[in-house]
């Protein structure tokens, strides 16, 4: 039996990596490969998971979106975003769901206890990493998310999306020229693709936050992106997107093997991703 990481392109997945260890602690006689698709093959990999002939799907980049409409049934949370990543058959029906926000969330919940209640929130980029980090805020109940993005129209929609689901938390429009974030800041959360490349640094003010706050930059690879080089150098503790690529796997391990990972299976893995590039 079989499951996919499909996208395209997709070779620099480590997904396979992640979910292939597991599986083989685990000794469940499966694989899990990647595989670069064209769009319109959508809908006959969606039937061999109808039929069982997959037993499931992550889902990257560029189809995140494009998949819905062949789902069957989508949680909330990725009815929330927009946007699913995982995909498995629950009761008969092909369901979507979407772990990415939740791995975010976990991921700072465990390497610093970090409780996300009434917290300052200062959010740049407005794409899907955005909104699936956006949609697990406010499940918690985040006081204040500052959002900045190149593109004010898409910041705009994003406020707007959330607006009516978000009675408690307060969404704050921020100018991506302007990015000088208060002292009541308690995270910075960097879900743009502005780093990747080397030499990128997005240009941001440190000169008012306060010493507890900390960064994450959502992107992996580099390990360290301009940003958290920067923000090291200032003392401020900072952690990349490998935490939060893990954790999100191991929700959608667990959706479908009902087997919920322990930190020993995390730590694990994560050792093995970082010596992998
Ligand atoms: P993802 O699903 O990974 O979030 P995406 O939806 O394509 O991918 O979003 C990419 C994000 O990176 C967007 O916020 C994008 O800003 P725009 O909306 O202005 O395009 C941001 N981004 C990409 N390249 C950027 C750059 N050179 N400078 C600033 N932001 C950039």
């Amino acid at each position: 039996m079989t499951l996919f990481v499909i996208g395209k392109p997709i070779k620099h997945s480590l997904s396979p990596t992640i979910h292939n260890f597991w599986i083989n602690k685990y000794k469940l006689g499966i694989k899990y490969k990647k595989l670069e698709i064209e769009k319109n093959l959508l809908p006959s990999l969606i039937e061999n998971i109808r039929e069982g002939k997959i037993i499931g799907l992550n889902i990257t980049l560029p189809y995140k979106q494009d998949i819905i409409k062949y789902m069957d049934e989508i949680s909330h949370t990725a009815k929330d975003i927009g946007a699913i990543n995982t995909v498995f058959l629950k009761d008969n029906k092909v369901y979507g769901e979407n772990t990415d926000g939740i791995g975010f969330t976990r991921a700072l919940e465990k390497k610093k206890q970090f409780n996300f209640f009434n917290k300052s929130i200062y959010i740049l980029g407005a794409g899907g990493a955005s909104y699936g980090i956006i949609s697990q805020l406010i499940k918690r109940k985040v006081q204040t998310i500052y959002v900045a993005n190149r593109t004010k129209q898409k910041t705009l929609q994003l406020l707007n999306h959330f607006k009516s689901k978000s009675k408690y938390t307060k969404l704050k429009l921020v100018d991506w020229e302007n990015l000088v974030p208060a002292s009541d800041v308690d995270l910075i959360i960097n879900t743009t693709s502005f780093g990747m490349k080397r030499g990128q640094t997005i240009k941001i003010n440190t000169e008012n936050l306060r010493d507890s706050l900390i960064l994450v930059d959502i992107i992996y690879s580099p390990k360290e992106t301009g940003l958290i080089k920067l923000f090291k150098k200032k003392g401020f503790f900072c952690m990349n997107g490998l935490s939060m690529l893990i954790e999100q796997a191991a929700v959608s391990f667990e959706l479908w093997f009902n087997i919920s990972l322990n930190n020993e299976d995390i730590e694990e893995v994560k050792k093995i991703c970082e010596a992998s590039y």
